[in-house]
């Protein structure tokens, strides 16, 4: 079972990172970390290569990430919270997965089906407040969709100013349960 994390934060040790950790100590399996701020991917300039042709037109680490993508059975997608949507370095990359929208809307080469299961992580440090984590809900999920993969289930840490996984135990216990559940769903 590979699993392949993308992590939408800034700080190495961060709650996010955290979350993470925690995530994949219960998945078990074998593992890599993307940080967005730490790979050299361009922004997406709609140049509509993909349109007509599976790949993407810019060369740089997305190219390996498409391919790690398309060897993972599972897809982790983890981001805090910024200005109520995920990170700019986060979304960069996800703007870049276009050419699996275009598979499924332009070139119809790309399955219908899921072919991978994937989860969501997201931290904000504002205290709870309605709807705080869903602007991000709404990218990370459809780009699972759009990855063709099936989302078993996104926890969210709010209050990270204050709280961390060790004040938040409920959080954390999420955290685990979403893991084993993913574990489960690949053993089946
Ligand atoms: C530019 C910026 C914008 C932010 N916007 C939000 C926000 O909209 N909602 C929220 O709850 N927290 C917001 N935060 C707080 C972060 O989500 C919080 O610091 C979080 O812990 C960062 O994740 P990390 O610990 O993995 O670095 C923002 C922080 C920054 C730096």
């Amino acid at each position: 079972m590979k699993t392949l994390v993308i992590n939408g934060s800034a700080r190495p040790n961060g709650h996010t990172s955290k979350m993470i950790k925690l995530f994949l100590e219960n998945l078990g399996g074998e593992y890599e970390i993307i940080d967005a701020y730490r790979v050299n991917v361009a922004p997406c300039k709609d140049c509509r290569y993909c349109w007509y042709k599976k790949g993407c037109s810019i060369k740089d680490d997305m190219q390996e990430i498409y391919e790690k993508v398309e060897a993972a059975d599972n897809l982790v997608l983890a981001s805090p919270m910024y200005f109520h949507s995920v990170t700019g370095k986060m979304k960069t990359l996800l703007d870049r997965f276009q050419i699996y929208w275009a598979g499924h809307v332009m070139r119809h080469d790309v399955p219908e089906t899921t072919v991978r299961k994937g989860a969501i992580l997201m931290v904000g440090g504002a205290p709870s407040f309605p709807n705080q984590f869903l602007g991000g809900e709404i990218v990370l999920k459809n780009v699972l969709k759009d990855l063709c993969t099936e989302c078993l289930g996104e926890v969210c840490l709010p209050n990270s100013d204050h709280d961390s996984l060790e004040t938040r135990p409920d959080i954390a216990q999420q955290v685990v349960e979403l893991a084993q559940k993913l574990k489960e769903a690949n053993e089946q």
